[in-house]
């Protein structure tokens, strides 16, 4: 209780710094409050949960149902101080002018640092290790904007998932729809599958330290060692792949030839990388295969690599 008690008088003497430099502001814009009325909040007593039930009744029984909410487990909120481990002493909620108790959505302009540290006392390290410097992190993004705490499901359960990240990245949501990817709207693969939301590593927040390590998780016979590599293919599946979606077959970036023609037009050997018609392939040729089906991949069908002795141009 003390540790905590400190973190957060620690932190509120750093909100009264952040309310010193606001202060500042407001001799421009005199309109916003130059002290934030609840500064003084972590001096205050324990109240108990019976004295929040009479009023907040439905969030006491919502967090009965929630893993923090189970007293007999030492290590919840429930086997400290309740509701008031969370959102700080209840005391202040009535003594401090501006109703301060600590509300977790910044509803009295609590930093998103606080409202995080209050998760961090009892989860950092594991999956969040990485929090400190992520992008979520560093975007000034809580905890409370994808977990919410009074019911007995947490949003980010692999139903909801995708809606909770979907609130900010419409951009993905829309990729989804698109005929070829990943079946993420089936819900058979989530977010959290390629993705850290707390941080990691690897680019993009991906679990992995690569996006071909992320990738081999599901699709191992892509990783090789193969005979004859395709450059592109060891270096990064997103060079021909979008994996949220895509209106090419194989979710690939771009259709071939286009695709492929990309890195090869400068290819001084044979004609048909550029031309689609090679007629030392076939003479008789109306319609390219170039341009039908897989296109180039309908001769080049082991684009991934090949382990034929004469697999060398991925052939087979
Ligand atoms: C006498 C009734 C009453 C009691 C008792 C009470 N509250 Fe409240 N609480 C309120 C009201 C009313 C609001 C809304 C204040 C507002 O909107 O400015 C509120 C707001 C809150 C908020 C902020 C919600 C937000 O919008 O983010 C939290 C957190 C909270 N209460 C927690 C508690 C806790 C914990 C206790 C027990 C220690 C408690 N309350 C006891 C009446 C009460
Ligand atoms: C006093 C310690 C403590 C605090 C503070 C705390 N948690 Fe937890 N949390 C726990 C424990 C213990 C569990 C249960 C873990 C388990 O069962 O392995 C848990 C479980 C969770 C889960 C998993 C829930 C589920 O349905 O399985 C999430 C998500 C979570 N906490 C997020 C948060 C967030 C966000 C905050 C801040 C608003 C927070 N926690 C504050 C101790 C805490
Ligand atoms: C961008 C959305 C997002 C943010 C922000 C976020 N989480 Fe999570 N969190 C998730 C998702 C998604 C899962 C489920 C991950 C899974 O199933 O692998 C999760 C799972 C968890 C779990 C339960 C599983 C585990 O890893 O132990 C805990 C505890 C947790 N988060 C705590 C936190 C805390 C603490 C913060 C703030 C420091 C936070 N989360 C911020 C999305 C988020
Ligand atoms: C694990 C930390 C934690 C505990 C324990 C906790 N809360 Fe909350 N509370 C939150 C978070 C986070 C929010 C922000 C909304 C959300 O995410 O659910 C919140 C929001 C609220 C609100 C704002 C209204 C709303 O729904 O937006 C009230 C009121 C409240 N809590 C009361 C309580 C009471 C009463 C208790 C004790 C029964 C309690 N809380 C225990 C984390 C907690
Ligand atoms: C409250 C808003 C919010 C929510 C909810 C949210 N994000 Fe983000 N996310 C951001 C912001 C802000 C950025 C950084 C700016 C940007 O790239 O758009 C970001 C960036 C990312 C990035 C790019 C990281 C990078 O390093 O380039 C990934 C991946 C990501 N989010 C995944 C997720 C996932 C998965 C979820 C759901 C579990 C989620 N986000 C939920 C706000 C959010
Ligand atoms: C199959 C793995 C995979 C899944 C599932 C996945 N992502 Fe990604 N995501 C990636 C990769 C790889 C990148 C790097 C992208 C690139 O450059 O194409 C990325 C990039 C991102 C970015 C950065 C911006 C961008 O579009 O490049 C965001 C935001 C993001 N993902 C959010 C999400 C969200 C939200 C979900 C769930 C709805 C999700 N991702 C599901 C692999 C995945
Ligand atoms: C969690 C497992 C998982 C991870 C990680 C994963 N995939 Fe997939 N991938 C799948 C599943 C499942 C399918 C769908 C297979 C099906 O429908 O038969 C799929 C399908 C695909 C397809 C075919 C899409 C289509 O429309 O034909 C491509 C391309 C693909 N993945 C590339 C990638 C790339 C690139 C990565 C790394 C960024 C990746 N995958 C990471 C599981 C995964
Ligand atoms: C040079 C471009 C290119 C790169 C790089 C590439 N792919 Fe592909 N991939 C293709 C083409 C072309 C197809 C066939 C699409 C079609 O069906 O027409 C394909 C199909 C797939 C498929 C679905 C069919 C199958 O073979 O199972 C998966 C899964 C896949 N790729 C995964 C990956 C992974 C994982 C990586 C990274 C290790 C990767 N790809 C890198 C071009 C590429
Ligand atoms: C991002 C660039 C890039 C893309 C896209 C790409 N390639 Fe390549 N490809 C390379 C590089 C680099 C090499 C190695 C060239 C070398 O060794 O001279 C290569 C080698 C090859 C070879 C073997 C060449 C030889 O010398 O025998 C074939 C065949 C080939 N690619 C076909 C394709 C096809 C088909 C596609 C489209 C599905 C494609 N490539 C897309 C970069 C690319
Ligand atoms: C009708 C079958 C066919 C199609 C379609 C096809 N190729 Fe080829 N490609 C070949 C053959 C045959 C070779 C020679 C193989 C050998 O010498 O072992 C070759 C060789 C190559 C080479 C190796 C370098 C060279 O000049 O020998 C590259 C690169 C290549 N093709 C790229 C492409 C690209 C890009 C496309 C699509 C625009 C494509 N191919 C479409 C059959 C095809």
């Amino acid at each position: 209780m003390q540790r905590v008690i400190r973190s957060i008088l620690i932190l509120a003497a750093l909100m009264m710094v952040a309310a010193a430099g606001h202060a500042e502001e407001t001799q421009v814009e005199p309109a916003a409050p130059d002290v934030n009325p609840c500064a003084g909040m972590a001096d205050g007593e324990v109240m108990g949960v019976e004295a929040c039930e009479e009023c907040h009744a439905s969030h006491v029984e919502g967090m009965r149902m929630n893993p923090h909410g189970q007293a007999a487990d030492d290590r919840t909120p429930f086997a400290r101080d309740e509701c008031e481990t969370c959102h700080g002493p209840g005391t202040t909620h009535f003594d401090v002018e501006g109703n301060c108790i600590i509300s977790l959505r910044g509803k009295f302009g609590e930093t998103v640092e606080l409202r995080n540290a209050t998760c961090l006392q009892c989860h950092r390290g594991e999956a969040r290790m990485h929090w400190p410097g992520s992008t979520h992190e560093t975007s000034d993004v809580a905890c409370a904007d994808c977990h919410h705490m009074h019911s007995g499901k947490d949003v980010v359960s692999r139903q909801q998932q995708a809606e909770v990240c979907y609130g900010c990245h419409a951009e993905v949501r829309a990729s989804t729809y698109l005929p070829y990817g990943h079946p993420i709207r089936e819900q058979q693969i989530l977010c959290s599958d390629c993705h850290n939301p707390h941080g990691s590593t690897g680019p993009t927040e991906l679990k992995a330290a690569s996006v071909n390590d992320t990738c081999y998780e599901c699709h191992a016979e892509k990783r090789g060692p193969f005979l004859w590599e395709h450059f592109p293919v060891t270096e990064d599946c997103t060079l021909c792949h979008s994996v949220h979606g895509s209106i090419h077959r194989g979710a690939l970036t771009r259709r071939p030839p286009h695709l492929c023609q990309e890195c090869h037009m400068q290819y001084i050997g044979r004609d048909h990388v550029r031309e689609l018609y090679d007629y030392d392939l076939d003479p008789n040729l109306v319609v390219s295969r170039g341009l039908l089906t897989h296109g180039c991949a309908n001769c080049h069908s082991q684009v991934h690599g090949s382990n034929h002795p004469s697999g060398a141009s991925l052939m087979r």
